[in-house]
Formats: C-alpha cells, sequence, structure tokens
C-alpha cells in the first residue's frame, strides 16, 4: 500500500484490502481473512477463483502458445468466432482486450458505416447516466459529465437521451445519426435497465434513419442477467447490429470483443484495424471454455437471481431508507436514499465484498456459481447491517 502511495497514480479510491488468493465463491486476504465475493473483480471473475477447469486450460496453454499476433492464425479464435456468432446472432467478431477497446472499435465502425452514405452522417446518441469506458471516443458517448468533464473537448457527435424517454429518443435522430448505443441494464449508472418499448423504439429509429444500434454488453452481457446476453432476456428478442462485451469473457485474462452482423462488418475494410494483443490463443481457449461452462450455469443463473432478488426485496421492505431493488439475473441494485459507501465499508468487514455505484446503490454482481447457500450469508451480513442504521 505505501509504494502504491508512493509510485502509482492516484487515480484509485481503493479500498483498504489486499487480495492474495480465491477458491470459489471466496477471496481471501494476505492474513488468511475470508470474504464472500459478491462482486467478482467487477464482474470478470464471473466463474469465481481458480474454476479448476480454467486453471487446467491456463496452465495448459501457457506451456505452449500464450501469444502470436494477429500477424497469424492460431487454433481458437476461429472456435471462439463461431461460439459467439451462436450465441449472439450476430455474424462477425473482432477481437481486442478490453470493454473500451471494443466499444471503440463498434464506434469506428458506426463513423465509417455513417461515412460510406455521407459525411455529415457521424452522430452517435447515447444516453444520460450511461458508462461505456475511459478511452476518447467511449468516453465521449458517456452520459454522467464527472468523468467526461476534465478531458473536453472530446469526440464531436455525441448526443444524450434521457433513459427510457420515447419522445426525447425521436427527436435526437436525424439523417445524421450514424449510430445509438445502448447497456440494456445500465451498470456504473446505479442498474437502472431500459424498458422493452424504449430498445423496440431504438431499433425502430435506426432502421429507418440508416443507423446502427449498438449495444453495450461490457457489463450485463455473457450470462450475467440469466442468458447470454442481455437483448436476449425476453421472448420478443431485438437483435443489435453490433455488439460490444468483455469482462467475464475469458474469466479475468483480458478479452474483448465486438460482434457484428454482415452490414456493419461490411464497414470495417482490411487494414481499418488491428490490436497487437487482441484474440491471443490463451485469451481465446480459456473463452472458449468458458462458454462451455456457461451452457449448464444459465438454468443456475436464473434460479438463483431470483432467490436473490426475493430475498433482498424482503429486507427492503423491512428498511425505510431503501428505495428500489433493481437488475436481472446476477446483476442486481439496491437503491438507497442514503450513501452506500460506508455500508460496503461495514460489509467488508463483516466479510462480504460489494461495491457502490451512483452514491447510493449496493451493487452485487457475484459468481455464476453462486448457489442459495452464499445467497444466504451475504443477505444475513446485509441485514444485520440495515438493522444498524439509525
Ligand atoms: C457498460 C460498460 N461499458 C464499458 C466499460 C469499460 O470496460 P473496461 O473497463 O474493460 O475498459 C465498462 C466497465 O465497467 C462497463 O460497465
Amino acid at each position: 500500500m505505501d509504494l502504491e502511495r508512493e509510485y502509482l497514480l492516484q487515480n484509485y479510491a481503493r479500498y483498504p484490502l489486499v487480495l492474495a488468493r480465491g477458491k470459489g465463491c471466496y477471496t481471501y486476504d494476505l492474513e488468511g481473512r475470508r470474504y464472500l465475493d459478491f462482486i467478482t473483480g467487477i464482474g470478470v471473475n464471473a466463474l469465481g477463483h481458480a474454476h479448476p477447469r480454467i486453471v487446467k486450460v491456463i496452465r495448459e496453454q501457457a506451456g505452449l502458445l500464450i501469444h502470436s499476433s494477429n500477424l497469424y492464425y492460431h487454433q481458437y479464435q476461429g472456435p471462439l468466432a463461431e461460439r459467439l456468432s451462436a450465441m449472439s446472432g450476430l455474424a462477425r467478431a473482432f477481437f481486442g482486450n478490453t470493454g473500451t477497446e471494443a466499444m471503440e472499435g463498434g464506434l469506428k465502425m458506426v463513423r465509417a458505416h455513417g461515412h460510406a452514405i455521407s459525411p455529415e452522417k457521424f452522430e452517435v446518441i447515447a444516453l444520460e447516466n450511461s458508462f461505456h469506458g475511459r478511452t476518447f471516443g467511449a468516453l465521449s458517448i458517456t452520459g454522467q459529465a464527472k468523468y467526461r468533464q476534465d478531458f473536453e473537448p472530446l469526440v464531436p457527435g455525441a448526443r444524450f437521451v434521457p433513459v427510457n424517454d420515447l419522445e426525447a429518443l425521436e427527436a435526437a435522430f436525424s439523417d445524421r445519426t450514424a449510430g445509438i448505443v445502448l447497456e440494456m441494464i445500465q451498470g456504473e449508472g446505479g442498474i437502472f435497465p431500459l424498458t422493452p418499448q424504449f430498445v423496440a423504439k431504438a431499433r425502430e429509429l435506426a432502421d429507418r434513419f440508416d443507423a446502427l444500434l449498438v449495444a453495450d454488453e461490457i457489463q450485463c452481457g455473457v450470462g450475467r442477467t440469466g442468458a447470454y446476453f442481455a437483448y436476449q432476456r425476453t421472448n420478443h428478442v431485438i437483435l443489435p447490429d453490433v455488439m460490444v462485451t468483455a469482462k467475464p469473457l475469458a474469466c479475468g485474462i483480458p478479452l474483448g470483443v465486438i460482434m457484428a452482423n454482415e452490414r456493419a462488418a461490411a464497414a470495417i475494410k482490411p487494414g481499418m484495424h488491428g490490436s497487437t494483443f487482441g484474440g491471443g490463443p490463451l485469451a481465446c481457449r480459456v473463452a472458449l471454455e468458458f462458454c462451455e461452462i456457461l451452457d449448464e450455469l444459465l438454468p443456475q443463473i436464473q434460479r438463483v437471481g431470483g432467490y436473490f432478488h426475493v430475498q433482498l426485496n424482503e429486507l427492503a421492505r423491512k428498511h425505510s431508507f431503501v428505495k428500489e431493488v433493481r437488475g436481472f439475473g446476477l446483476m442486481i441494485g439496491v437503491d438507497l436514499n442514503i450513501p452506500g459507501k460506508q455500508l460496503v465499508l461495514d460489509a467488508m468487514a463483516e466479510g462480504l465484498l460489494i461495491n457502490c455505484t451512483h452514491d447510493t446503490v449496493l451493487r452485487c454482481l457475484p459468481p455464476y456459481i453462486v448457489t442459495e447457500k452464499e445467497v444466504d450469508q451475504a443477505v444475513k451480513i446485509l441485514a444485520k447491517l440495515f438493522n444498524k442504521v439509525k
């Protein structure tokens, strides 16, 4: 901690906890104290810690080939693209390393799509309260001034619309619109789901104005809500043209992906985009293994996620400072009318890791392997803490 204070950029406000190892749903600090991990490295450690199948493929692949660059083929990028295409309903993949990098590529696709139609067609509609990443493009369409203000001027062309406001959405579209970017459930913004009507309207308007609909599934995607992707959660699936995702895909090995239908993919021609590290053999092989395991876990995510919601709603009923429990599957926010930060610290002291987003929302992103037993433990700790709130 002292070395970090002396040598690191002081951009992170870390919790005072040094993690050393993990097993299943639990992680341990340097002194061996155990924590129930209900934040999973912000949704990355989706299979918990040290999952035996993931450890096995990492060990094997590390001894064979970790990196090859995109100058050459390797065995795993093609099969992973095929797999993600089947899961997402989108034809083609591009692999990068992080969420924000995937978002940048998605935005380049939107720009190139617009550019091919008219130089005036470069606007991107995004939502207020959204979060899409920290690089310039992603930041430009992030609908929270606190992230943007120190870096302006940003990439031009962003237009922000309030969440679930159909009229504002319609008013924002024009022939200048090249794309619209949506998180089906806003994550950093406080776990706010979009209504199906709003998503349907975005699809209709994107079609009418020849713009691309981009789903940012970096936090809500790849199983988190109990569906492969959050846009598939309801019976009436509204397919985006482009989908970006990252966090849990390779269980902690950095991997991000852009999935695109043929129309959107056609905007990117040879030489227009690339990544040195993106889609390496280690990351892709781990992601393939993760997808196999995910198939077995989807019913459990739905069942345990539902159970967690019910338990939290029961707790909410007993405490007037809890405004609402929101989210789907294992992506849950408990919105309070008091600041959440102290509760997060108190939970940590009780052996439960969660975090707070948007100042008042306790955010839980448990691992997909979680069962009712761990949910009971977490709810018991929260109940104890809630009882102490004055
Ligand atoms: C919805 C969403 N988009 C983009 C990002 C940025 O991803 P990364 O931190 O991997 O760059 C995040 C990260 O929290 C996110 O939640």
